[in-house]
């Protein structure tokens, strides 16, 4: 059994998986609550949260499971990429134990939790596959052969799809983290009553590029009546096709690419329904395979560095526990 911890960005979480990727239990602690009065995430503050809550989500998980520290086989911990004070506290705790147990550390990349995330719950060894992971700090397509076998073949020039959600929803006087608000008021309106740009750069180019659409918002803004209920549904249901249908068309145009029919879609942005519904019909029609992340299992969380750290460690490897954290850890290096 592994134990692993999440302390990117602003959850603390903890889980417990078997070596064959079986979740035994998960936690997370969120402090969604306290950075909204601020509209983002403080670093410090989120340090200071991790670190009143990393102590009892491990007991947490550790009954939920039932079992003992000392059952446990190795421990693990995202190191990068994030906030550099957050990613030293989930660090911190899993070396500690590792010490304490004697057992081997695993330093895991959040990045490639959330590209493992489509392959757990049943589905199933990790594969060839190409994948989209949308998150707040990332927008990538990569090519997977196998674990720890990644190509990257295209990413964001500017914002991330999350960051281009929470940002045009600040702008319209959304609560943050913006994406879930617009997702709920786009069920409200019109995908079609604001013609935003779609930044495809060239045809054949898997690179993505949001600044243009949040500029495109903001000189919209003086002309929009934001406080009728029906005109801020349709600038949220516009703003999500504009950003849906950049993402769903990359990712059709990667799989063609690469000749591949296995497609995974992972990361926070990956909840957004919007996205779900035009990702299974465009799918559908290009006979491609589609394996979402369950949603509990795309926002942050620590079954997904479980189930990565657990990959590691069947193919024989640990991390030196002199292993240091990286705030820009790359993926593919
Ligand atoms: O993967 P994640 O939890 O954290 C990072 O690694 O960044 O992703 C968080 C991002 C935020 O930008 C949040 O607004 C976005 O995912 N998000 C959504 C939805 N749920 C979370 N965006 C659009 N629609 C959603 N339903
Ligand atoms: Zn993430």
């Amino acid at each position: 059994m592994l134990l692993a911890l999440e302390s990117s960005c602003d959850e603390t979480a903890a889980a417990i998986c078997t070596v064959e990727g079986e979740i035994l239990a998960s936690a997370v602690a969120s402090q969604v609550e306290i950075h909204r009065r601020y509209g983002g995430v403080v670093p410090e503050v989120a340090s200071r949260n991790h670190i009143l809550h990393v102590r009892p989500l491990v007991e947490q998980v550790l009954e939920e499971a039932g079992v003992r520290l000392a059952d446990i086989d190795a421990f693990a911990a995202t190191s990068g990429p994030g906030l550099v004070s957050s990613l030293l506290i989930g660090t911190s705790m899993a070396k500690a134990l590792a010490v304490a147990e004697r057992k081997p550390f695993l330093a895991v990349n959040h990045m490639e939790g959330h590209l493992l995330s489509p392959f757990m719950a049943g589905n199933g060894p990790p594969r060839r596959s190409v994948a989209l992971i949308v998150s707040g700090g990332h927008t990538m397509l990569v090519r997977m052969n196998g674990v720890g076998d990644y190509r990257l073949l295209g990413q964001t020039r500017d914002d991330a799809a999350g960051e281009a959600f929470d940002k045009i929803a600040k702008m319209i006087g959304l609560p943050y983290p913006g994406g879930p608000e617009i997702d709920k008021l786009a069920c409200l309106g019109r995908g079609d009553a604001h013609d935003f740009p779609r930044s495809f750069l060239d045809g054949h180019s898997l690179e993505f590029s949001f600044s243009g659409l949040k500029t495109a918002v903001l000189y919209e803004l003086p002309r929009l009546k934001l406080e009728d209920p029906a005109v801020l549904a349709d600038v949220c249901a516009s703003v999500q096709e504009a950003i849906c249908e950049v993402l769903v068309e990359k990712l059709v145009l990667a799989a063609r690419q690469a000749g591949e029919k296995l497609v995974t879609v992972s990361g926070g942005v990956s909840c957004n329904r919007g996205l779900r519904t035009r990702l299974a019909a465009r799918c559908e029609q290009e006979g491609l395979i589609l394996l979402l992340a369950r949603p509990d299992l795309s926002t942050d969380n620590a079954a997904m560095i479980a189930y990565a750290a657990a990959q590691r460690y069947k193919l024989g490897q640990t991390s030196a526990l002199e292993a240091d954290v990286d705030p820009n850890l790359p993926l593919v290096a």
